[in-house]
């Protein structure tokens, strides 16, 4: 059996939404539950809008409230509940127990200070090291994030770095406490093909040696496709499918994940396929249309889909350590072999 790390269930976040005349909610998270396994690359993958990185802030605790509210049943990291925690327990744990990554690391990055003394404080503050010992750690986790010349960048001002390198600085800083859980949202999308590449590689890799779960937030289903293990796709709030990557882009069983897959730009020798895009757009989080909220995109929908919540359930009849699981009341058939 896999190792849970990180149990969140039944999470949801609501903003109040003023207009000239009324005050509405808008649910952007609608009650999502999940697990990360001790070592594993989790997916969460979906379009712009629909909730990614909000959940990686209400994970964190770092979602200010108001005017978010935040509800859950539990966010369990080992046998702490990070939703019941205060800021100063909060505190404690962030850095240390979880960490995040952020996808334009100039923003997380002090300007004023060069890299070895921001990569050291971080380090002397959760490991408890001098500054002579939390150095020597410093180079070397620059060294395992795949940056040849450490002594160079840690001499280097965030602005001297070049994207990927900026990046993999800020996947050092998160990665050298070893932390149990790394949120990782969206942290190559500003970089190109090939560094974006490398990057997910050594990610990826630091979290299979120091046994840390990562949750990786996408939008893109070719970062799925290479770094994770399992993803969770998720549309207006709600996760509406889960599976082991390779059984997700195989048998898609929701026709959201379906439409996804379609869209993605295939290039080969023989040409380029054309790109089928999801008809209609994403609706707004504060006029979602009841029950599925997928309803109004959707060729197979029916009266059923457009009255009642499709809830998440497993395709498979045993009990499997990785089920799939799709949240549809039509969903798409095994694809033929
Ligand atoms: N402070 C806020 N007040 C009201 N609505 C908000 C606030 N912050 C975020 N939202 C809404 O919450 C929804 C989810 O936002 P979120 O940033 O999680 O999307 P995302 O999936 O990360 O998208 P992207 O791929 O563009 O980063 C969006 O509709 C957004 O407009
Ligand atoms: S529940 Fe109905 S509307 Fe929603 S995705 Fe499935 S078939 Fe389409
Ligand atoms: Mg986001």
């Amino acid at each position: 059996m896999s190792d849970t790390v990180l149990s969140v269930s039944r999470l949801s976040v609501s903003f109040g939404v003023k207009s000239a005349a009324t005050k509405t909610v808008a649910k952007v998270v609608d009650g999502i539950s999940f697990e990360l396994n001790a070592g594993e690359v989790l997916g969460l993958v979906g379009e712009s809008g629909c909730g990614k990185s909000i959940t990686a802030a209400a994970l964190m605790g770092l979602l200010p409230s108001p005017p978010a509210l935040m509800v859950a049943e539990h966010i369990l990291l080992g046998d702490k509940d990070l939703s019941a925690l205060d800021e100063s327990g909060l505190r404690q744990v962030r850095g240390s127990e979880i960490s995040m990554i952020f996808q334009e690391p100039l923003t997380a990055l002090d300007p004023v200070f060069k890299i070895g003394s921001q990569l050291s404080a971080v380090i002397r503050r959760h490991q408890g090291k001098d500054r002579k010992n939390a150095f020597t750690t410093a180079v070397e986790m620059l060294g395992r994030v795949g940056i040849a010349d450490a002594a160079r960048i840690m001499k280097s001002y965030p602005h001297q770095l070049s994207g990927g390198m900026r990046q993999r600085v800020m996947i050092a800083m998160a990665m050298a406490c070893r932390p149990r859980v790394l949120l990782a949202d969206e942290p190559t999308t500003a970089l190109d093909v090939t560094t974006q590449a490398q990057v997910l590689a050594r990610l990826a890799d630091l979290g299979r040696d120091s046994d840390t779960a990562i949750l990786l937030i996408t939008h893109d289903l070719g970062v799925v496709a290479q770094a994770c293990d399992r993803a969770l796709v998720m549309y207006c709030g709600r996760i509406v499918e889960q599976a082991p990557v390779a059984e997700l882009f195989a048998n898609p069983a929701h026709p959201y994940t379906a439409g996804l897959l379609a869209a993605v730009p295939h290039v080969s020798r023989e040409g380029v396929r054309p790109v089928c895009a999801i008809p209609g757009s994403v609706p707004h989080p504060a006029a979602l249309p009841a029950g599925c909220h997928f309803a109004d995109r959707c060729d197979r929908a029916d009266n059923q889909c457009r009255a009642h919540v499709p809830r998440l359930q497993s395709l498979e009849e045993s009990e499997i350590a990785q089920p799939h699981r799709h949240a549809c009341f039509h969903p798409l058939p095994k694809a033929a072999m």
